[in-house]
This record gives structure tokens, C-alpha cells and sequence, in this order.
């Protein structure tokens, strides 16, 4: 009995052990504020301002965008025109679904067999902007985000991602030097991370969308705290808050589907969700402790089968704080002997 206990919490401290140790990285993103990354509001210079032009202008004068071909829908035409109109003086590259696959396929071939695969169109829009980025260099901009003001201010950091609350960075919005090592790591984690879950929106978050850049960015943080190649961080404020910010934000996630519902509703009800999760995991656990520890009592072996059942019986009717355990039993009835 007592070595079956000790076997009983080894075996749990593994499985929660397997359990923490696999989310690691998650539980690490929630309390990731990237605070410490932050481009400060005080050291962005006003929509208009003369400073501007003085800083220094790192990341090169190209927007890239992202669509399945030429004609954008009608909806998404006001946003793409309002940073068309901010930046005359930015290359402008839209990557159709054939000119994505075509880049990749002529400078990234060892990559094109895991872009022909992926199961969701998604997750090539999602994947072609940190190669272009690799590549090129410049912004990346989300379809359905226009823009408010010049993006120039933002040329002055190597690298910038957005914020996402209550957790994470997104991809919808992203600058770069060409081959930052933020997306060289970007690009060449893709294949590893490139794994099916059981809901389509799990599958693109993970292995593609925002929760695979957010992971990325956190392993990212803690190998290279150098600051020359940190990943700076534009907040919601800064993003799209204001009217002294960078983007406004349009309506239109063409591919969430139902288990984005699902998804939202765990997100908003997680303290519930948790709490859920932990009762059945530990119920689950005194189940299994019942099972298999509490029942392999050995009976006395000089009883009777008969006696054997009543004994059972006699003994789940004794109040636990009255219990005796079966050695006593046996050692009551030496002595009667
Ligand atoms: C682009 O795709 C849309 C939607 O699938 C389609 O209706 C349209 O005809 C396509 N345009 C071109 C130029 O192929």
C-alpha cells in the first residue's frame, strides 16, 4: 500500500510535470507585458512634425500587403487607398497567392514543399509576410488596416510588432530591416511549428497566425536580450487608439470560422474555464487514487470468501475516523487464536 502511494504521486508529479513543462511557453507569454521593448509615445514625433525626417531611417520605404489576386474586394479598397495616399514615396508590393508562391519558390525553395502543404490559404498569407520581410524589408500591412498617418517615425527601429491585448503580439501590422534575425527565426521555425490541431483556428494561430509569432517572440526575447537587435513594440494607444495614431482598423476577418466563437467564448470565460479544467483534472485524479490504491487493500487471507464479503461490507459501514486497516484485522484474529 504504501509503495503504491509513492508510485501514485511520482506518476502525478511526472504528468504535471509533462503537463507545465509543455505549456511553458504560454504560461510565460501571459505574463509577457513587452513593456520593456515599448516605443514610448514621447519618443514619437507628432503626425506633422518638422523631427520626423531626423531620425534615422532604417527599415526601407516598402509597404507590402497581401491578397488571393489582383482585385481586393470593394471593402478593403478605402484602407488600402488611404496608405497608398500617406506614402507616395514607398515601393508598394501586393503579394497575390502566384507571386507569393513564385518568391518562394525562387528563394526559398527549401520551404516550398511545407507552403504547397499547408491546408488553409490562411496560413501562406500568413507565412509570406515574414519571408517578404526576411527578404525586402519594409511594413507589412493587414488588408483590412488603413492608415492614418505617415508610417515613417516607425522606420527608425530594426524591427516593430504590434500588441496584442490580453496577451501576445499580432502579425497585422509588422516593419523590418531586411534578414532580421527576429524573422530569420521566424521563417525557419515555420517547419517545426507546422503541426494539424483539432480546431482549424488552433491549427493557423499555432502553426502560422499570431499565437506561432507570439512564441516565436518569446523564445526570441529570451535568447538575445542585445538591445542593437530588439524587437520593439507598438502598443494599442500607438497602433490605433487615437487620433495621433498610425492605423485605423477595418471590419473584416474573412476566414474566421465557428470555432472562432468557440475560441473567443474560452478566451472571455477563462477563469471559469480554468477552474473546469483543474476539477475534472484532480477528479480524474481521486478516481484513479480510489481505483487503484484504496481498493488493493489485501483482505485477510484466513477469512472465508463469505466472511471475506462481509468483512467488505462491515468495513466500508465503519466512519473513516474509525477505520482500521486489514493488518489490524488480521492481528485481532492471531489473537483470538
Ligand atoms: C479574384 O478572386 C475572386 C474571388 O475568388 C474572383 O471573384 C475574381 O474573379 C478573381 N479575380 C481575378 C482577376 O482572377
Amino acid at each position: 500500500m504504501k509503495r503504491g502511494v509513492t508510485i501514485f504521486i511520482l506518476s502525478t508529479v511526472v504528468v504535471l510535470g509533462f503537463a507545465v513543462h509543455s505549456v511553458w511557453t504560454l504560461l510565460g507569454l501571459l505574463v509577457a507585458t513587452g513593456r520593456e521593448d515599448a516605443i514610448l509615445r514621447g519618443e514619437l514625433p507628432a503626425p506633422n512634425s518638422g523631427t520626423i525626417n531626423e531620425r534615422p531611417q532604417l527599415i526601407p520605404k516598402i509597404i507590402h500587403q497581401t491578397y488571393k489576386n489582383e482585385s481586393i474586394p470593394e471593402h478593403w479598397k478605402g484602407p488600402q487607398q488611404s496608405c497608398l495616399d500617406l506614402h507616395p514615396d514607398y515601393e508598394y508590393k501586393l503579394w497575390t497567392d502566384k507571386k507569393a508562391r513564385e518568391f518562394i519558390a525562387a528563394e526559398y525553395p527549401w520551404f516550398l514543399e511545407t507552403f504547397d502543404g499547408y491546408p488553409y490559404p490562411i496560413q501562406r498569407a500568413d507565412a509570406i509576410r515574414y519571408f517578404v520581410l526576411h527578404h525586402f524589408g519594409g511594413i507589412y500591412i493587414d488588408l483590412d488596416d488603413g492608415c492614418n498617418r505617415s508610417l515613417d517615425p516607425l522606420l527608425a527601429y530594426p524591427a516593430w510588432v504590434r500588441r496584442t491585448l490580453p496577451t501576445g503580439i499580432s502579425n497585422d501590422a509588422m516593419g523590418s530591416v531586411p534578414r532580421h534575425p527576429f524573422f530569420l527565426k521566424a521563417i525557419d521555425s515555420l517547419t517545426d511549428y507546422n503541426r494539424r490541431w483539432p480546431l482549424p483556428y488552433i491549427t493557423v494561430m499555432a502553426s502560422t497566425g499570431p499565437l506561432y509569432l507570439s512564441i516565436i517572440w518569446r523564445h526570441y526575447n529570451n535568447a538575445s536580450p542585445d538591445d542593437e537587435n530588439r524587437v520593439r513594440i507598438l502598443f494599442p494607444d500607438e497602433y490605433n487608439n487615437h487620433p495621433w495614431s498610425f492605423f485605423t482598423h477595418h471590419v473584416g476577418n474573412s476566414w474566421h470560422n465557428t470555432d472562432v466563437k468557440i475560441i473567443f467564448w474560452l478566451a472571455r470565460h477563462w477563469v471559469f474555464v480554468t477552474f473546469v479544467g483543474f476539477l475534472l483534472g484532480f477528479s480524474l485524479l481521486g478516481m484513479l487514487y480510489k481505483i487503484f490504491i484504496l481498493n488493493k487493500q489485501p483482505l485477510s487471507p484466513r477469512l472465508s470468501p463469505k466472511t471475506r464479503g462481509f468483512e467488505r461490507f462491515a468495513y466500508t459501514r465503519i466512519p473513516f475516523y474509525r477505520r482500521i486497516s486489514s493488518k489490524d484485522l488480521e492481528l485481532e484474529d492471531r489473537h483470538e487464536v
